[in-house]
């Protein structure tokens, strides 16, 4: 099968295991563990933060910042598609007691002036405005670039309104070198981050959440509660270090291979709109003559490709680094003999 899913469909290569067996470990849950201490110190280093602790997942990542940053009945703002919305099971309301202040943006991004809408004013009837949260890259706007200046914007927004501001950096290194702008650059604005390994960066278990080290101390506690503390956790730290050393620039090629497919979408009669392909994500809609997403996506994987139906007429596929040209060629000749011509 060629899987366009997501790039979370990615399996460890042999010498990111063989990386895992080398990994020095000890106990994470007394900060024991070298190889995770080393992961949460190169990746503090790398989006420019005072410290940082390993996390099972990115959706912990959110969740725990998310309960940092706010106190029960505060409201956090952030775009309608993000995920902490759409795909962590209500996290925000069960975990932090919070409401959700949704914005309406453009491909997942919005501005500092929808930011400065939405704050409340201060009253006893209102919940208090308290927390920005940004993804970069924004998964289902089709994996956006946000500009930076644009994202700058709005952490200062919230800033002179006395919010926090949180980046959920799923697949910020994507967003890093499709731009050329260094990781600490994009994340100067907001005061909690974090990089997932389990995306384009191929390892199995593992994001690393950063920011001051009174916030890193904080999210421990709550890491603690909740059960996300490990044992010898440099096993996969290692996997993630393996990841950082050698599968960032080659997000490249997946950029290009999204970019590739994009392109031959938007040649067809069936299809309506192919989001901007900025990364590794492609997001299109299919015409009311084409059959339903769900079915074009059936068809699909009897041609041996996995993609995903979001609602009745729209396809994501994401690239990554189990995906190569001739699995796009693939992809692609299918979607042609589907789609190409008119209904
Ligand atoms: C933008 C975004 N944020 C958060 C997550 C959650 O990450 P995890 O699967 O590591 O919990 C995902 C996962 O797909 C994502 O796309």
């Amino acid at each position: 099968m060629h899987d366009f899913y997501s790039d979370t469909k990615t399996k460890p290569s042999r010498a990111m295991r063989e990386a895992a067996l080398e990994a020095v470990v000890g106990d994470e849950q007394k900060d024991e563990d070298p190889t995770t201490r080393e992961l949460c110190e190169r990746v503090a280093a790398l989006l420019g933060k005072e410290a940082a602790v390993f996390l099972p997942s990115g959706t912990m990542c959110n969740e725990i910042a998310i309960r940092v940053h706010t106190k029960p009945g505060d409201e956090v703002i952030c775009e309608r598609s993000c995920h902490l919305i759409n795909f962590e099971t209500g996290g925000p309301a069960a975990i932090s007691g919070v409401m959700i202040q949704p914005v309406d943006g453009e491909n997942g991004t919005f501005t500092a002036a929808q930011v400065r809408d939405v704050i409340r004013p201060a009253s006893r009837y209102y919940p208090e405005s308290r927390l920005v949260c940004v993804e970069q890259t924004a998964n289902m706007g089709g994996g956006t670039v946000w500009p930076l200046e644009q994202i700058n914007g709005v952490a200062n927004a919230a800033k002179e309104a006395g919010l926090a501001t949180h980046m959920d950096g799923a697949r910020l290194l994507n967003a890093v070198v499709k731009s050329g702008v260094p990781a600490a650059q994009w994340t100067e604005g907001y005061e909690s981050c974090w990089l997932d390994f389990t995306k384009g960066l191929g390892a199995p278990v593992g994001a690393v959440l950063a920011g001051s080290t009174e916030f890193v101390t904080q999210a421990w506690r709550i890491k603690q509660q909740i059960g996300g503390a490990m044992r010898q956790s440099g096993i996969v730290a290692a996997m993630c270090l393996y990841a950082l050393d050698n599968n960032v620039e080659r997000l490249a090629d997946d950029h290009e291979l999204a970019a590739r497919i994009a392109k031959t979408l938007t040649t067809f009669a069936q299809v309506d709109r192919v989001l901007p392909a900025d990364t590794n994500i492609v997001i299109f809609d299919v015409a009311d003559t084409a059959p339903m997403a769900s079915e074009i996506v059936e068809s699909l994987e009897k041609d041996g490709i996995l993609a995903g139906a979001f609602g009745d007429r729209r396809i994501r596929l994401v690239t990554h680094l189990d995906v190569d040209e001739d699995a796009g060629d693939a992809l692609c000749n299918s979607l042609t003999a589907l789609l190409s011509k008119g209904g």
